[in-house]
């Protein structure tokens, strides 16, 4: 293995680093994995970037802007779409359970059930959300949370204590938050790149990929540049296989940023996906600031639809945000005709415009949906 580009991290290290500097200099290798890396940087218990949901990371004080962080409007568009695909599609006259993985600090499921509770087609009796959060600091923090919330709110640790005979499965930039390896071409071979020390910095190194990296990555080369890199998220596929199982008969929506194959491996896009956010900056050095900065890659879709029917669920539609929230927000845009626009009714006019403008937030975010039993 052989040390190919470095990462000036003079000035800009943290306590993660440390660590970090330990557990490669104890790996037989003299270097640890992109994924693993990334899993510390983000991770970590005490000194990774999501340790504390507390934190403000995102919106206007934050490093980066969600769909969440717009305001309320989200929420209760997904409330709209809820409630109409329980009395539709669902069984209305039975229970619904809406789960939630990647909830952060509840901001979302605080918008969905604030606007659950106040939609007179539905029975709150008759309906439970339930946050998946296999960290125990942010499930306390999310509990508390949701001590007293009208819609009762539970935090479980994974996809198993989540089950429900029916329901709707949600997350929103979940999936380009979870560790991914980082992949070279380099003289017709596709290779990893790994995390190593040079002069006391963090560095890239490689080794050959491994069989089942390979399978998630284009057999046929021909068309790719010398040293095309990309990105790809084996773990996606073990967390479908949970989540997949969570209900009987019920619909899956999963929000985030990415491309089909085709495009994610397109050869003009041969840098990958890779970005970092730190502050409302964007670079692609994730050396810089660990555990101070976001890492994160745009999800392949086209891995989560094989990943979904994979394990038996039916992919229904694969949509933009632009569409998905439009469709949602038919009969809040019927009861806005002929009334005076008062201050809360401009407010969400605006948050609806950067969540569906396909220059703002429509277009770059995609919404697929999968389905059990309908
Ligand atoms: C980019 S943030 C998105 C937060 C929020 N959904 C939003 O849209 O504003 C990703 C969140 O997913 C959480 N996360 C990552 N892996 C997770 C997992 N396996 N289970 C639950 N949450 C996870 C992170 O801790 C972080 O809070």
């Amino acid at each position: 293995m052989a040390a190919e580009t470095r990462s000036d991290v003079s000035g800009k290290d943290t306590p993660l680093l440390e660590i970090v500097f330990q557990e490669i200099e104890k790996s037989p290798e003299g270097s640890m994995s992109f994924s693993d890396y990334v899993e510390l940087a983000l991770y970590h218990e005490k000194y990774g970037y999501y340790a504390s949901p507390a934190e403000r990371i995102v919106g206007k004080k934050g490093d980066f802007f969600t769909s969440v962080s717009v305001g309320e409007m989200f929420g209760f568009l997904l409330a709209e779409r809820i409630a109409a695909e329980w009395s539709d599609r669902l069984d209305p006259g039975r229970p619904l359970v809406v789960v939630e993985q990647g909830a952060h600090d509840g901001q979302l499921a605080a918008d969905i059930t604030s606007a659950l509770a106040a939609n007179s087609d539905v029975e709150n009796t008759n309906v439970v959300y339930r946050i998946i959060e296999p960290r125990r600091g942010t499930r306390e923090f999310l509990k508390n949370r949701f001590r007293e919330s009208e819609i009762p709110v539970e935090v479980v640790r994974s996809p198993d204590e989540a089950k429900a005979e029916q329901g709707v499965f949600l997350c929103n930039e979940l999936l380009d938050a979870f560790s991914f390896d980082r992949m070279i071409l380099s003289t017709g071979e596709w290779k990893e790149l790994r995390v190593t020390l040079h002069d006391g910095n963090l560095a890239w190194t490689s080794a050959p990929a491994r069989e089942e990296q390979k399978n998630l990555l284009p057999r046929s080369t021909t068309e790719l540049p010398e040293n095309y890199v990309t990105e790809i998220c084996p773990a996606l596929f073990p967390w479908m296989t949970g989540v997949s199982q969570l209900f009987e008969k019920g619909l899956w929506w999963i929000i985030d940023y990415g491309y089909e194959s085709d495009d994610y491996f397109a050869p003009g896009r041969k840098s990958g996906t890779l970005r970092c956010y730190r502050k409302h900056e964007a670079t692609e050095d994730p050396f810089s600031f660990p555990g101070e900065t976001d890492i994160t890659a745009h999800v392949n879709f086209t891995h989560l639809q094989q990943a979904a029917t994979g394990n038996g669920l039916e992919w229904r539609n694969f949509t933009d945000q632009h569409h998905f929230l439009i469709h949602a927000a038919k009969a809040w845009l019927l009861s806005l005709e002929g009334r005076p626009a008062d201050d809360r009714a401009a407010k969400r006019l605006r948050q609806f415009q950067t969540l569906t403008h396909p220059g703002l937030m429509g277009q770059q975010f995609k919404v697929a949906e999968m389905t059990r039993g309908l």
